[in-house]
């Protein structure tokens, strides 16, 4: 036996210790921290692994975000509830590379964990899902998937012989997430190649009848349309149904970006959003967002294994050349992702991943509530689902910027700036299980006192 191994147990404890105690401060510690310069590590002289650890702690720990905990509503955040985040551990203990079918179930359970997670979200059988690292890796898989299948119907192999003899590609797009772009930038599309699209008054949700006149002009080339559901300011969705028939009609293929919205099939309030979603040709889902396991993981879903398999292959003499996983995703050696995803699912059930995310609209509601009762801000948008828009009544962005970093510093509560309908605003987006009703006490308390200020 390795002389190292003995100090497994003892690294093993005083890291469940430490995870103990930042658990618990999650909701008291601040949920954002002010970047900070660190002083540089000594990586020369060995210290053990235990010793490494108490150094992190005092040094590094403090520096760290509540960004699991129930008040941090930056970005599309979420936390990783215990299930999961023992799934995460063991997945790091088992350490197994799911890039194939050989030697070990773990590729077995991730594909009963994506058929688990796909009869959650209500999606049709013929949908194949494949792990990977985040929603903007899921765009990304799905645009290339989409690519291949667009171009394949105009006689063009873009996995064998490249964009230089392929006539322009169309993208069209209403409020496409920013990962969409960054997507188009890797795949060699370019940025500028998306053909934006008109958004309904005061919504983000897109203008049926001008994706119609879009789709129409400029008719016999290869084209994708990428859906919101739901839209990352407000939450919005755009009409699947209408997208979807307009697709058809036109020999589109339609991909649904549902990093967090998905999750609306959960909440027989919001689910009805997500009508149209099942004629989608692929569609991105995050779960480090609202199902709550730890970073990173999401699943990319699509109809045409052929196309992705044309696109990511990577057959050889000594990887082989069947249906390994490796063959279907950007990665080859891949991480057992499924395991906190499949914990969860079998920790929690429906009924109980169900509970947080309405738990979470309704909280959002009520934080919207809470807001329009204090004067001096105003709520952009209507809650679609978890997010809410605000801004500050007369600021411009300086003033924006000047409140919201006064309210992070305050540490109680997080936000994260943005733009909406040209004003600067700030958006709360809360996707956390731990959320509880007298958090948004808490965040409106402290809305006001920086008000004060
Ligand atoms: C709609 C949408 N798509 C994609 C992403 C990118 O997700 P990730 O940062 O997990 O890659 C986000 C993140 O908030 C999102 O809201």
């Amino acid at each position: 036996m390795h002389p190292r191994f003995a100090d497994y147990p003892a690294a093993l404890s005083a890291a469940a210790l430490a995870a103990e105690a930042f658990l618990q401060s999650l909701p008291t510690r601040p949920a954002g921290v002010a970047s900070q310069v660190i002083v540089a590590d000594d990586f020369t002289t060995p210290i053990g692994a235990e010793a490494a650890l108490a150094d992190f702690r005092a040094r590094h720990e403090v520096g760290l975000s509540g960004s699991a905990g129930p008040r941090y509503w930056g970005f599309v955040t979420g936390g990783a509830t215990p299930a999961a985040l023992a799934g995460d551990w063991l997945a790091s203990a088992y350490d197994q590379n799911v890039s194939n079918d050989i030697g070990s179930v773990a590729s077995q359970v991730e594909r009963e964990t994506v058929a688990g997670l796909r009869d959650l979200f209500g999606l049709p059988d013929d949908f194949a899902g494949v792990f990977v690292s985040g929603a903007t890796q899921s765009n990304l898989a799905a645009l290339a998937t989409a690519r291949q299948a667009v171009y394949a119907r105009f006689g063009h192999d873009i996995a064998q012989q490249g964009l230089s003899a392929a006539p322009p590609l169309r993208m069209l797009a209403g409020a496409a997430h920013s990962s969409i772009l960054k997507a188009m930038a890797v795949l060699g599309l370019g940025r500028d190649a998306l053909q934006p699209v008109a958004t309904l008054p005061g919504r983000t949700a897109v203008d049926v009848a001008a994706m119609a006149t879009a789709l129409a002009s400029g008719e016999g080339r290869p084209t994708i349309v990428v859906a919101s559901a739901g839209e990352v300011n407000t939450g919005d969705f755009d009409d699947l149904v209408a997208l979807a028939e307009l697709c058809a009609r036109h020999g589109a293929w339609l991909h649904v970006d549902g990093a967090f919205g998905l999750f609306a099939a959960l909440s027989p309030e919001h689910a009805s959003r997500l009508r149209g979603v099942e004629h989608a040709d692929s569609v991105t889902v995050d779960l480090h967002k609202w199902l709550n396991v730890p970073y990173d993981s999401a699943v990319v879903y699509t109809r045409d294994r052929e196309a992705q398999r044309a696109v990511f292959r990577a057959s050889s003499a000594y990887l082989g050349d069947s249906t390994d996983p490796l063959h279907y995703t950007p990665e080859n050696s891949r991480r057992f992702r499924a395991l906190p995803a499949w914990m969860t699912l079998r920790a929690y059930g429906r009924d109980g991943i169900a509970e947080w995310v309405q738990r979470d609209c309704t909280l959002a509601r009520a934080f919207a509530e809470g807001l329009r009762g204090i004067g001096g801000i105003d709520v952009l948008s209507d809650v679609h689902l978890n997010i809410v828009c605000f801004a500050l009544r007369d600021g411009d962005a300086v003033a924006r910027d000047a409140f919201l970093d006064r309210l992070n510093r305050d540490g109680r509560v997080f936000m994260t700036p943005t733009v909406l309908f040209g004003r600067p605003g700030i958006r709360a987006a809360l996707s956390n299980w731990m959320t509880q009703p007298e958090d948004i006490e808490i965040a409106l308390a402290a809305v006001r006192d920086t008000l004060r200020d």
